[in-house]
C-alpha cells in the first residue's frame, strides 16, 4: 500500500504556514487596532489595585480597615505606579457577605467611616492620578434594605415587585440552587405568604431587574457615585440579573453549569444598554462585569464598543484552573490565556486577574509558597500578570507575596460562603475531612487577611483586636522590610508596573505564544509596529530550558527577577521561576 505520509506531511507543512501567517496577520491587525485613538483607553493602560476595605488599615483601632486608613496610604499607592483602584463594597450593611448585602446603597457604613472621609479618600487617588472604581451590587439587596422590609409587609406594598416572588398558593416553586445556602434559592415569607429567590445567601435576596422602577433605582445610585466623581463601576454578579421570571424546572444536577443556567438572563443586553445611555455615556464612566457568560460570544456581546453595553469583563477560566489541591498544568494556564487572547485580539477588552477577594491567595495556587521559592514565584507571576494583554487587576497583598494562612477547623471561618459549602457538602454526605483540607486551601478567606504593614503587634494593620487573624509570617512579610530590600515582591512589582506604563507593547502589543508544548516554561511575545519583547517565565522549582530561534535576536534585559541571565546562542537556562522579559532587535 502506498504510504500517506508524505500526504500528511505536505498538509502540515500548508497547516503550519497557514498557522504562522495567521498569527502575522493578527499581529498587523492588532497593531492597526492599536494605533487607533478611539480604540485606546486609561481603563485599557491602567494597572488596578484591589483593595479590601476592611483588611487595608484601621486608624480608630476598632480592628476593621476604614477610610481614613486608606488616606493614610495614599502616598504608598502612588509609589506602586498603580492607576486605578477597585474597592469592594463599604455601604451600609448587616455585613452577612461582608458588604456585598447592601441596605442603603447611598450611605456608608460606619465602620469605614464618613461619607466626606469618602470624598477625601477618593479626591486624594486622583489627585495622585489614580482612578476609583466602586463596586455596584445590585442583583441582590440585604434583607434589610428598606425596600425588602417594605416588599415583605403586603403583595400591595409598592416595594413588593422590587423582588422575584412565587406565592405559596401555586405550591413549592421550581426549585433553584443558591451559592451559599445549602437549602436552595428560596425562602418562605409568612407576612405576605410568598417564597422570594435569592441567588446568594437567604439574606441576599435577589432584585427584580424585570420591574422598571428597580432599574431607575439602580440607575439613580450609579449617578449618586458617578456626581461624586467615581471614575467606573465594577457590576457584582452582574450576569445573572436577568431571569425567565416564569421559572420553568431546570434539570437535575443543572447547577453544575450555574453560568449557563443562571447567567445571561433573556433581558440583560436590553438593561445593559439602557445602563450604558443612563449612566455610562452621559458619565463618561466605564464598567466592568464580574463573569463574562459562558461562551466567547457571550463575552464579547457584553463588552464589544459597538453593542453599547459594559466596556468590559473578567471570566472565570483561570482561577477555576487552580481550585483543586492537584494543581494545574502549564499547558492548560497558557491554553486558556491564549484562547482568551485570541478570541479578544481584535475586538473587545478583557482584564486580566489571578486573584480577589473570593479565591485563596495568589503564590498558594499558582506558586510556590515555601521560604526558598515565595520571592522568586510571585515575582514570576506578578510578570506575567503585567505583561500579558488585558488590563491587569492586582490584589492587596500579592504585590508582597502574602499567603494563605492554616485555618483546618470550620471553627475558625466566618465567611457566609465557606459555611454555606461546608453544610452543602456534609448534606452530600460528602468526606468532611477532604472537604476541609480543600476548604483551607480553597476558602476566600485566606485572601481577607490584614494587610501586612510592618513588624509590629498586629503587622501595623490595627491597635485593637484585628477583625480577622493576622498571618503568623508578617514579622518577615511585610511592607516596612520589602521597601528596603531592592530584590523584594514589592521592588519587583513597582519595577514591572513602570515597565507596562512605559511600554505601549505590553499593554496593546499582540500576544503570541511560542514553545507551546513546553509544560515548564511559559514563553510569549508582545509586538506593537516595529517594537517586540519576548517574555519568559519558568513556571518550576528548577532549571529550564528554552530554545527558541527569536533568542538570537535579543537586545536589552527589561526586567529580570534574578541577576543574571544564562544565554548561549539561542537557548536560555532559566533558574527556579525566573522571569525576564527581553527586548527583540530587528
Ligand atoms: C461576587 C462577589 O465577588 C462575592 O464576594 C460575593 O459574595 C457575591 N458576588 C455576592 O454578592
Amino acid at each position: 500500500m502506498k504510504s500517506i505520509l508524505p500526504t500528511l506531511l505536505i498538509i502540515m507543512i500548508i497547516m503550519s504556514c497557514t498557522k504562522q501567517k495567521k498569527t502575522q496577520d493578527q499581529t498587523d491587525v492588532t497593531s492597526e487596532i492599536a494605533r487607533n485613538d478611539t480604540f485606546k483607553k486609561w481603563w485599557k493602560e491602567g494597572v488596578l489595585y484591589q483593595i479590601y476595605p476592611q483588611s487595608f488599615n484601621d486608624t480608630d483601632g476598632d480592628g476593621f480597615g476604614d477610610f481614613r486608613g486608606v488616606i493614610e496610604k495614599l502616598d504608598y499607592l502612588e509609589r506602586l505606579g498603580i492607576t486605578m483602584v477597585w474597592m469592594n463594597p463599604f455601604f451600609e450593611s448587616p455585613l452577612v457577605d461582608n458588604g456585598y448585602d447592601v441596605s442603603n446603597y447611598k450611605a456608608i457604613h460606619p465602620r469605614y467611616g464618613t461619607m466626606e472621609d469618602f470624598q477625601e479618600m477618593m479626591d486624594g487617588m486622583q489627585a495622585r492620578g489614580i482612578k476609583f472604581v466602586l463596586d455596584v451590587v445590585v442583583n441582590h439587596s440585604s434583607n434589610e434594605h428598606e425596600w425588602f422590609k417594605q416588599a415583605c409587609s403586603s403583595r400591595d406594598n409598592k416595594y413588593y415587585n422590587y423582588y422575584h416572588w412565587w406565592p405559596a398558593e401555586k405550591g413549592k416553586p421550581p426549585h433553584r440552587h443558591s451559592l451559599f445556602d445549602p437549602e436552595g434559592g428560596w425562602d418562605y415569607v409568612e407576612s405576605n405568604n410568598s417564597y422570594y429567590l435569592h441567588t446568594f445567601a437567604e439574606e441576599q435576596p435577589d432584585l427584580n431587574w424585570e420591574n422598571p422602577k428597580v432599574r431607575q433605582e439602580v440607575y439613580d445610585i450609579m449617578k449618586f457615585w458617578a456626581e461624586k466623581g467615581v471614575n467606573g463601576f465594577r457590576m457584582d454578579a452582574f450576569q445573572f440579573v436577568s431571569k425567565d421570571t416564569t421559572f420553568p424546572q431546570f434539570p437535575k444536577g443543572h447547577e453544575k453549569d450555574f453560568a449557563k443556567w443562571y447567567g445571561m438572563g433573556p433581558h440583560l443586553h436590553d438593561y445593559l444598554k439602557e445602563m450604558y445611555k443612563e449612566v455610562i455615556e452621559p458619565y463618561n464612566v466605564f464598567a466592568v462585569a464580574e463573569g463574562a457568560g459562558s461562551t466567547f460570544q457571550d463575552a464579547h456581546d457584553l463588552v464589544d464598543a459597538d453593542r453599547n453595553e459594559l466596556q468590559t469583563a473578567y471570566h472565570f477560566d483561570y482561577v477555576g484552573l487552580s481550585r483543586t489541591l492537584e494543581g494545574y498544568t502549564l499547558s492548560e494556564f497558557k491554553e486558556v490565556f491564549t484562547k482568551w487572547d485570541r478570541e479578544f485580539a481584535e475586538e473587545g477588552w478583557l482584564a486580566i486577574f489571578l486573584s480577589n477577594h473570593d479565591n485563596s491567595r495568589l503564590v498558594n495556587r499558582f506558586g510556590n509558597p515555601s521560604p526558598e521559592f515565595r520571592r522568586v514565584s510571585t515575582q514570576m507571576l506578578n510578570t506575567f500578570l503585567l505583561s500579558m494583554r488585558g488590563t491587569p487587576y492586582t490584589y492587596y497583598g500579592d504585590e508582597l507575596g502574602m499567603t494563605n494562612i492554616d485555618m483546618p477547623s470550620i471553627e475558625e471561618y466566618v465567611d457566609v460562603s465557606a459555611i454555606g459549602e461546608y453544610g452543602m457538602a456534609k448534606a452530600r454526605g460528602e468526606d468532611m475531612e477532604e472537604f476541609m483540607k480543600m476548604l483551607n486551601y480553597n476558602s476566600r478567606e485566606n485572601a481577607r487577611t490584614p494587610m501586612q504593614w510592618d513588624d509590629s503587634k498586629n503587622a501595623g494593620f490595627t491597635t485593637g483586636i484585628p477583625w480577622k487573624r493576622v498571618n503568623d509570617n508578617y514579622t518577615s512579610i511585610n511592607v516596612a522590610a520589602q521597601e528596603k530590600d531592592p530584590n523584594s515582591v514589592l521592588n519587583h512589582f513597582k519595577r514591572m508596573v513602570k515597565l507596562r506604563k512605559d511600554n505601549e507593547v505590553l499593554v496593546y502589543g499582540a500576544y503570541t505564544l511560542l514553545d507551546e508544548d513546553n509544560e515548564e516554561v511559559y514563553s510569549f511575545t508582545r509586538t506593537l509596529d516595529d517594537q517586540k519583547v519576548l517574555v519568559l517565565l519558568n513556571f518550576t522549582d528548577h532549571e529550564s530550558e528554552v530554545t527558541l530561534p527569536l533568542i538570537e535576536n535579543t537586545g536589552e534585559i527589561l526586567i529580570n527577577n534574578y541577576e543574571d541571565l544564562v544565554t548561549k546562542a539561542n537557548t536560555v537556562n532559566l533558574k527556579p521561576y525566573q522571569a525576564v522579559i527581553i527586548s527583540i532587535n530587528h
